[in-house]
């Protein structure tokens, strides 16, 4: 799959209405991060603009949960619409808590679960849990801000993942966030990325629907 998901942390919140209708038509997925300052060193933004968002969007929302007991909001997250959710294996080892579970919980309820983490978390790790996510988010950035440079050892880490998943004919989808543009779309869809999460390379372009179409078609 090649899909693109604009992450409105890029937006212009001074005008986020008119960002998403910019992306509504183009977009596959609308990507949210939400970040706490404690699992990661930012704070982004909560259900208040979660709900304003599901208001108008047209596609199904992609919730990354970039904060410590991510258990705690995945109820708040399907009562508001997310159709994706992610949380970091970060976050269910300093909580002490089993990946496999928290997993099926975001399944049970009805969202697509995915497992998410940072690069200098081994590719590996993520194996044991790949029966039960629906897509592993592959941080292509330390997670916590917008604009940041690619990490070119991202390739490898995908098609290692790739490949295990093939291995064991399992379904589950590939997900990267953070510094994807037009250099590195095509290659990141060779690599076997089905999602490629993009914010400022959307949302800083003078026509983002643009942009969006010009990464899927790379
Ligand atoms: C980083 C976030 C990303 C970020 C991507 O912690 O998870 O989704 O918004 O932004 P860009 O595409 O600007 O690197
Ligand atoms: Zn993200």
């Amino acid at each position: 799959m090649r899909l693109l998901a604009p992450s409105i942390l890029a937006a212009d919140f001074l005008h986020l209405e008119k960002d998403i209708r910019l992306i509504n038509g183009h977009a596959d997925i609308i990507h949210l991060d939400v970040m706490d300052g404690t699992l990661v060193p930012n704070i982004s933004f909560g259900f208040s603009v979660i709900d304003a968002v599901a208001e108008i969007a047209e596609k199904p929302m992609d919730a990354h949960l970039m904060i410590v007991h991510p258990e705690k909001y995945f109820a708040r997250c399907a009562k508001a619409g997310c159709s994706m959710l992610s949380f970091h294996l970060e976050a269910a080892r300093k909580a002490r808590r089993s990946p496999a579970r928290l997993l099926d919980e975001v399944r049970s309820l009805g969202m697509t679960p995915g497992l998410a983490i940072n690069p200098d978390i081994p590719v590996e790790d993520v194996f044991p849990y790949l029966d039960h996510a629906g897509y592993i988010l592959v941080m292509s950035v330390f997670a916590g801000f917008g604009g940041q440079k690619f990490i070119p050892e991202t390739y490898g880490r995908v098609k290692a993942l790739k490949a295990e998943i093939a291995r064991r004919g399992l379904d589950c989808m590939v997900e990267i966030d953070g510094g994807a543009d037009l250099s590195n779309a095509a290659a990141l869809y060779e690599a076997g990325v089905d999602i490629i999460v993009a914010g400022s390379a959307v949302f800083k372009a003078p026509d983002p629907a643009a942009a969006i179409a010009a990464m899927k078609g790379a």
